[in-house]
């Protein structure tokens, strides 16, 4: 079982790291395969440009788009790591879903329609806040939930098997942010071992 998980956060020092370092060490310690793209790290260029709108119209893709599609190509399971930054994922990571979600790798139009190409992958993301949840009794929020949900995994074929959202990390206590650590690795545990795992639609 090969996992990709993508991370879209400067600070290695970061609650998004510490989220990352303990979903890869459950990983490995289940036997699974680990791929980690930290886009900071990898410089990856965000902004779709005139390269990416020629691929549109029947061009090659560019040279960083291919390389992060054959990451996803060669995994079962995709795990984004990502703080909300103004109501959304940070630049780095919509630049990434502009750039290399593409139309012939990712969607295809059949009879006038759209056919998502990744219905065999299996998709999660884990996005952290400052500010509480507005939304508790949903426990999520509705709007960045929504937007990802619709305009991108289930156009891409695959709906979301969990978004897990966890709310007030900067200002909660020390234990609440074990507490957050040993969830994520609960979820992880179970999006690895058992097939069916998809609590976001349970
Ligand atoms: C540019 C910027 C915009 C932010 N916008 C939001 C926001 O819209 N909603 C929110 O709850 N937190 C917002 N935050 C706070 C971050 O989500 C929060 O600091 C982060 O999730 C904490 O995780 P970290 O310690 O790994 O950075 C913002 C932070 C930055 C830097």
């Amino acid at each position: 079982m090969q996992h990709l998980i993508i991370i879209a956060h400067p600070n290695p020092q970061s609650f998004n790291h510490a989220i990352l370092e303990r979903i890869k060490d459950t990983l490995l310690r289940l036997g699974a395969k680990v791929e980690v793209r930290d886009l900071y790290k990898i410089g990856f260029n965000p902004c779709f440009g005139e390269a990416d709108m020629n691929k549109q119209h029947g061009g090659h893709a560019p040279h960083d788009v291919v390389v992060e599609q054959k990451f996803i190509k060669s995994a079962d399971k995709i795990t984004f790591i990502a703080p909300i930054w103004w109501g959304y994922v940070p630049a780095i990571l919509k630049g990434y879903f502009d750039r290399v979600l593409t139309h012939g790798f990712a969607y295809t139009n059949v009879n006038g329609g759209v056919k998502g190409l990744l219905g065999s992958k299996k998709f999660g993301i884990i996005n952290t806040f400052s500010m509480a949840n507005v939304y508790p009794e949903e426990n999520s929020n509705v709007f960045v939930d929504k937007t990802l949900e619709k305009n991108i995994f289930e156009y891409c074929g695959s709906p979301l098997c969990f978004h897990k959202m966890f709310f007030n990390v900067n200002d909660c206590s020390q234990d609440k942010r074990v507490e957050m650590l040993n969830d994520a690795e609960k979820l992880i545990e179970k999006f690895v071992l058992d097939p069916n795992y998809c609590p976001y639609f349970g």
